[in-house]
C-alpha cells in the first residue's frame, strides 16, 4: 500500500500577495525519499508554481537548506521517513522571500566578502608557491568544509536583531583564513571583525553548530577569534594559532 505523508509548505509570492500562506500537499513515499525529492514530486505532480533551489542532491552545493520541521536542514540530505505524517517546511529565516522557499541570498554573501574569503599573501619575495605541511592542512579540514548554506545564518538570533551583524558562515570562514599558515596578515583578519557587528555580538546560543551540516562549527570558530583578539589586545606579541 503506498504510504502518504502530508507536506506543509510556506508559500508567499510578494509580487502577488499581501502575506503568506501554507499549502498542504499529499506525496506518497518510500523508504530512502528524501524531502528534496518530496519537494520535486510536488513541482512535477502537483504543483509547478513552488519555488525553491537544490542543484547537487548530495549535500556539497548548500543550496537547499530549509526548515524542516523545526529546524534547518539541507532537503537534499534528509530522510521523510525520520517524521510522523506531517512534513512543515518554511524558508530560510533573515533573508528576503523572493518566491516560496526561494530566498534573496544577497545579503548573505555580501557579508562574506566583507571577510576577505581567500588568503591574504604577505611578502611576494617569498615565492609563488606557498607550502604547508600535512599537519598543517590536517588542522584545517573541520573549518573548510563549509558549503555556504546559510543554516547558521537562519538560525541565528542575532542575525534577527542586527541586519549587520557578520554571522556564522562569515566568521566561521574567517577563522579558516586566519588558522591557515599561508594567510600572512593577521592584524588585517582580525580586524575585520572585531567591530561592532563582528565575533563580539555573538551570543554564543549554540544555534549554529546545532544546525551546520558539515561540523563546522561556528560557534567554536567565533569563539576561537575572540580568543585571538582579545589576547593580542593583552599581549601584542601573542601569535598562537595553535598550530
Ligand atoms: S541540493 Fe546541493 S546541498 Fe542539497
Amino acid at each position: 500500500m503506498t504510504q502518504i505523508k502530508t507536506f506543509s509548505i510556506f508559500r508567499f509570492d510578494p509580487q502577488k500577495d499581501n502575506t503568506h500562506r501554507f499549502e498542504t500537499y499529499s506525496v506518497p513515499w518510500h523508504s530512502g525519499m528524501t524531502v528534496l525529492q518530496g519537494l520535486n514530486y510536488i513541482r512535477e505532480f502537483l504543483d509547478g508554481s513552488l519555488a525553491y533551489r537544490s542543484s547537487c542532491r548530495e549535500g556539497i552545493c548548500g543550496s537547499c537548506a530549509m526548515h524542516i520541521n523545526g529546524k534547518y536542514r539541507l532537503a537534499c540530505e534528509t530522510q521523510i521517513s525520520g517524521f510522523g505524517k506531517r512534513i512543515t517546511i518554511r524558508p530560510l529565516a533573515h533573508l528576503d522571500v523572493i518566491k516560496d522557499l526561494y530566498v534573496d541570498m544577497e545579503p548573505f554573501f555580501n557579508k562574506l566578502k566583507a571577510v576577505k574569503p581567500y588568503l591574504i599573501p604577505g611578502d611576494p619575495d617569498e615565492g609563488e608557491e606557498r607550502i604547508q605541511t600535512q599537519n598543517e592542512r590536517t588542522h584545517l579540514d573541520y573549518i573548510a568544509d563549509c558549503i555556504l548554506c546559510a543554516a547558521c545564518y537562519a538560525s541565528c538570533a542575532v542575525n534577527g536583531t542586527d541586519s549587520d551583524y557578520l554571522g556564522p558562515a562569515a566568521l566561521a570562514k574567517t577563522n579558516r583564513f586566519f588558522m591557515d599558515t599561508r594567510d600572512k596578515d593577521d592584524e588585517e583578519r582580525l580586524a575585520l571583525v572585531a567591530g561592532e557587528h563582528g565575533v563580539f555580538r555573538c551570543h554564543t546560543q549554540f544555534n549554529c553548530q546545532t544546525v551546520c551540516p558539515k561540523n563546522v562549527d561556528p560557534t567554536a570558530n567565533i569563539a576561537s577569534l575572540k580568543r585571538n583578539i582579545i589576547s593580542r589586545q593583552l599581549n601584542p606579541s601573542f601569535n598562537k594559532k595553535g598550530v
